[in-house]
């Protein structure tokens, strides 16, 4: 029995609660579990527990039957080995199963309509080309009921089993396929374009040489590594931080909290991705409904992979396991499936002292704690990084395939960039939203917007020099909707009334923004209806245990009934109270040239900068690497 309450599922534990649920259903059913993970205890309950408490564990899932489409949740109680709730959904569509990917490849390889349509276009293989199942969204279809099951399937072909197939779309044939039914409801079968013919290998074997002047870089750490790992318990310098893997969320933080001078002080109870979407801004018939959920129609953590050591992660590693069920409920580990490492990050402080020539310099470091999901054709990789002077940097590195679309020889595509010939990388964004649970030295918090400006021609301004920082309180839901401001350099701060600094002003931490696009879709497109979420940088909300994704639990063929905007529909209050804040950014792509055959990284994030949490820089401490980066070292020749 794992001994702190947020200490990830065990494999056993999976067993056991698939076996309480399945019991639930008549055994020859269809029964397949769509998520399942551990159901969290109540904040209080995590927050009271001692070492040695007895732990209350609790499974939370959600199945569908696949015979007659009907979705239930569950709770089991692992003490009890019972049921202790159960409820019916209706008009939800669980996220993609596994199993259905090859349910879509097998379907649409076997029609008839499909077959003829990539005969037109000179394919005949078929065992090769591959096919990519797509979330539907919920545009309507002619002739198809609304509550059916839906994905679209597009194709690419391939030469080779590990050829790369987004060089060669199969362009403008969609099925779209019903999942319960197991039926191919309709090819779309439109303009033939040719097949491009160049190759987007990317693969060493594939290149005419490589580089051989690379000289090694080895990081080592004879003593081993500065952290230590005790369940889900992650310490480092001053850090400690919980640390698990969810199957929709991916990574998660809880009890993120900072030992100062033998004092506990809680930064965030809970942090992790709320959701992301990758919304495509191409307005034909094969691509407008491309609106991919990647965490709710998908799962970041299902979709995670496992890290290999000196490629993913550099220097002294330690690798985290996590457990998830599979579709039957059988439980499967996925090995290294988080990595934890320390990495030198330049300087941490530094300054040279004219007068007496002393030279003080601190090497800043790191905790990183990332873990990468590959979402079709997208590897999105997210780090957490903790540093010596107390604050926290989140950041996603997004990497792969573009997505393409096949264009005649000589053609521009309107609606993306030509990235080689006859091959056009598609315009789109990825936006992500982060639900940051913040705890600033207790969990009663508020919140102010701070914008820094030039203050108007005044008695107290005669020079017109003067700025500084304006806040303004956030003390509603609907007051709490915000853009950033980089011309103002907009950051939003959550202080702690009840906790004051040695400077008599409440602790807080900020959540420092980057400058990032919101949804560019129209406010009236599907898209922006079904993701409000993508059109704030900052939303806050009261603490409510169960309000954990930006567009609701089931985003999947949703028409946008769930989530923010149906929550903050209350307008409830925002002033001295357990508060979180949803985090929107993201990246818009309008593909280069050097993004193909596949894209070198690009990242986005925020920081959480400590603002009078400590009484000075924390960072005092920290020792000098060297005798020569301190100020023993006195120059003859100094400027006196
Ligand atoms: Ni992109």
């Amino acid at each position: 029995m794992p001994a702190h309450p947020l200490d990830p599922l065990l494999a056993e534990e999976i067993r056991a609660a698939a076996a309480v649920m399945r019991a639930g259903f008549p055994a020859d059913g269809r029964i397949r579990f769509a998520l399942l993970h551990l159901e969290e205890p109540p904040k209080e309950a995590v927050n009271r527990h001692a070492s040695g408490d007895p732990v209350d564990r609790r499974v939370h899932a959600t199945l569908l039957n696949r015979g007659d489409g009907s979705v239930q949740e569950m709770t089991v109680s692992l003490n009890d080995g019972a049921i202790v709730s159960r409820r019916e959904l209706h008009g939800v569509q669980p996220p993609i199963l596994m199993e259905e990917f090859e349910v879509i490849e097998r379907l649409v390889k076997s029609n008839d309509e499909w077959i003829q349509a990539l005969h037109r276009r000179g394919v005949t293989d078929l065992g090769l080309v591959q096919v990519d199942p797509w979330s539907s969204g919920d545009f309507p279809i002619e002739g198809v009921d609304p509550g059916h099951r839906i994905v679209r399937a597009a194709s690419y072909v391939r030469l080779s089993p590990t050829d790369n197939g987004y060089a060669k779309p199969i362009e403008n044939v969609l099925a779209i396929v019903d999942l319960n039914n197991e039926k191919v409801l309709k090819v779309f079968d439109g303009e033939v374009v040719p097949i491009p013919s160049e190759s987007g290998n990317y693969d060493a074997d594939s290149q005419e040489s490589l580089r051989t002047d690379l000289r090694p870089l080895d990081i080592i750490q004879p003593d081993g590594p500065g952290f230590t790992i005790e369940g889900s318990l992650v310490q480092w310098q001053r850090w400690s931080v919980r640390v698990s893997m969810h199957p929709t969320d991916g990574l998660v933080l809880h009890q993120v909290a900072y030992e100062d001078d033998g004092r506990h002080r809680p930064v965030m109870y809970r942090a992790s991705l709320s959701e992301m979407i990758v919304p495509y801004g191409d307005a034909t018939e094969a691509f407008h409904w491309r609106n991919a959920f990647d965490a709710g129609e998908y799962g970041i953590g299902r979709n995670t992979g496992s890290l290999s050591l000196g490629c993913d992660c550099l220097g002294e590693i330690r690798y985290i396991d996590a457990a998830f069920a599979d579709d039957n409920g059988d439980p499967y580990v996925l090995r290294n499936a988080i990595c934890l490492h320390e990495e030198d990050y330049s300087i941490l402080w530094k300054h040279w002292d004219l007068h007496s020539g002393s030279n003080e310099v601190r090497r800043s470091r790191r905790l990183v704690i990332s873990s990468i999901a590959t979402l079709g054709n997208y590897e999105y990789a997210f780090y957490w990084y903790f540093y010596l002077d107390g604050h926290i940097e989140f950041e996603i590195k997004l990497t792969g395939i573009l997505q393409t679309r096949a264009i005649p020889l000589e053609a521009e595509d309107p609606w993306g960039a030509k990235i080689a010939p006859q091959l056009s990388g598609v315009n789109h964004q990825h936006i992500f939203n982060m639900r940051l649970d913040l705890a600033v030295d207790g969990d009663k918090n508020s919140v102010v917007e701070v914008d820094t400006v030039a203050y108007p021609l005044d008695e107290a301004n005669p020079h017109l020099n003067a700025f500084g920082a304006v806040e303004k309180v956030l003390a509603s839901e609907s007051e709490a909707q915000r853009t950033i401001d980089p011309l103002r350099s907009r950051y939003w701060k959550v202080f702690n009334p009840h906790k004051l600094n040695r400077l008599g002003k409440p602790v807080a931490y900020k959540l420092v923004p980057a400058a990032s696009s919101v949804l560019l879709a129209s406010a009236d497109s599907r898209i922006a209806v079904r993701a409000r979420f993508a059109e704030k940088h900052l939303w806050v909300t009261p603490f409510h245990p169960e309000e954990l994704h930006a567009a609701g639990d089931y985003p999947n063929q949703s028409s946008g009934e769930g989530g923010l905007p149906c929550w903050t529909s209350g307008n409830r209050n925002l002033v001295d109270t357990d508060i979180v804040l949803w985090h929107t950014f993201g990246v818009s792509h309008v593909p280069r040239p050097e993004d193909w055959p596949i894209m070198p990284v690009e990242s986005i994030g925020f920081q959480l900068v400590p603002v009078g949490f400590f009484d000075r820089n924390p960072s005092l401490d920290v020792p000098p690497p060297l005798a020569a980066c301190h100020s023993e070292r006195v120059c003859e020749d100094s400027v006196g």
